[in-house]
């Protein structure tokens, strides 16, 4: 039998979604059918959340539903606190989102018992809202407890975004703030079979937990090939120092085969649709905190890096030196993008459920031929 190996599954069809539909000839990225702009542009994150799980732009009636369900868990926890202050201080953000993820879903029961494993549709959707809620404020204490700083209790009268970033700062920034972070999260909550979001399949088709899924999608979502790169695009900045570096700095960097974070992608090739919204944003955030020389560097860089190789900026590019603006720590970075993401991440865990079938691909086997243990000399 011939084995054709695709690397990296580039290429590779392994299902089909009704969630996102990603298309590189057009550079279009498409929510249940929507623009990814347009979404960006007019809707609350939390009303993305809800397209995302339920199919539609939801009603009032529905926005009070996710309110009602949800404020009730914007707050900080006891043991996901007391999870988070047993790690060492110096442990990357990351790792507390992962273990506050996972003290959550012991506490929501899941994994007690595999005998009576398998929540429905409607307690999955309710744990997915609960998760949804929780994480801006496991964020944002992660950040102020590095800075040996109280965290600072959710309100209930703010939006998503605004709440998220009262209980990282303790004050309410301007609405240009809100609206650039709002967008953010909006462009990063889902990207159809993304490396994070097939993690969390493949976990959910072995009949496993939503919070395990989401434990491993963030172990994925980690790594600078992916969300990590958000985190990385950052320190790139800090290293260039000035617009006036760019060009000696690609140089060097170029000459040691570094990959440049925030460049690639490997389903656009001619350019990330999510970028302009993102850029956009980032453009209004330099003008509000009066930072031109933030936007010299990042388009010095992606002059001279697509000039150079062709290869365009991906979100993480607009959306690092953005949250920079915003007063969050560099490693802060891609838990943000958790948050965002776990809303399309819980709505493919959703899909998954509703129509399982084990994930479990083949490997052409290349080690040593059969061979056979040599019987031991008798004594
Ligand atoms: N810097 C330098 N060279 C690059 C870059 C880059 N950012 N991206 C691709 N290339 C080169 C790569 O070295 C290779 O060249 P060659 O053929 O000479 O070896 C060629 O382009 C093809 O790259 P690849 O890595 O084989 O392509 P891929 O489809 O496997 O990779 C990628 C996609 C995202 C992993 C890659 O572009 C990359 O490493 N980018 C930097 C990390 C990054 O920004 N990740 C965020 C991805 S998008 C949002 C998200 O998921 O968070």
């Amino acid at each position: 039998m011939t084995e054709e190996i695709r690397r990296g599954l580039a290429g590779v069809v392994a299902d089909s979604t009704a969630i996102s539909r990603v298309n590189p000839e057009t550079n279009s990225l498409l929510y249940r059918g929507y623009p990814v702009q347009e979404l960006a542009d007019t809707q609350l994150f939390e009303a993305v959340a809800l397209l995302l799980w339920n199919g539609e732009l939801p009603t009032d009636d529905d926005l009070e539903w996710l309110r009602a369900n949800g404020r009730p868990h914007r707050m900080l926890r006891d043991d996901v606190r007391a999870a988070i202050d047993a790690l060492p201080l110096g442990s990357h953000p990351m790792d507390e989102v992962r273990t506050a993820v996972s003290v959550i879903g012991a506490r929501e029961g899941e994994g007690e018992s595999l005998l009576e494993s398998g929540a429905s549709r409607e307690e999955n959707v309710a744990r997915s809202l609960r998760l949804f809620a929780a994480l801006p404020a496991i964020v944002a204490y992660g950040q102020r407890r590095r800075h040996g700083l109280d965290p600072i209790p959710s309100r209930e009268d703010l939006t998503y975004a605004q709440n998220f970033l009262w209980m990282t700062h303790g004050d309410l920034p301007d609405p240009v703030v809100v609206d650039a972070f709002n967008r953010s999260m909006i462009l990063y909550a889902e990207h159809s079979f993304n490396a994070s979001t097939f993690t969390a399949r493949v976990i959910t088709s072995t009949l496993s937990d939503l919070h395990s899924a989401v434990v491993g999608a963030i172990g994925a979502l980690k790594g600078p090939l992916h969300g990590g790169a958000n985190e990385m695009v950052m320190h790139t900045f800090d290293e260039i120092g000035t617009a006036g570096n760019v060009r000696p700095w690609l140089d060097t960097a170029l000459a040691e085969r570094r990959k440049i974070m925030g460049f690639g992608h490997r389903v656009y090739k001619h350019g990330d649709s999510r970028v302009p919204t993102m850029r956009a944003a980032l453009g209004a955030l330099v003008e509000h905190y009066d930072r031109p020389d933030v936007l010299a560097l990042y388009e010095a860089l992606e002059r001279e890096f697509v000039e150079r190789k062709g290869i365009y900026p991906n979100l993480d590019f607009p959306s690092g030196p953005a949250y920079h603006l915003m007063g969050f720590d560099t490693p802060t970075f891609t838990p943000l993008f958790v948050a965002a993401r776990v809303t399309g991440w819980t709505a493919h865990i959703l899909e998954q459920q509703a129509d399982n079938s084990l994930i479990r691909p083949l490997a052409a086997y290349n080690g040593v031929p059969e061979r056979h243990v040599q019987a031991a000399e008798p004594v």
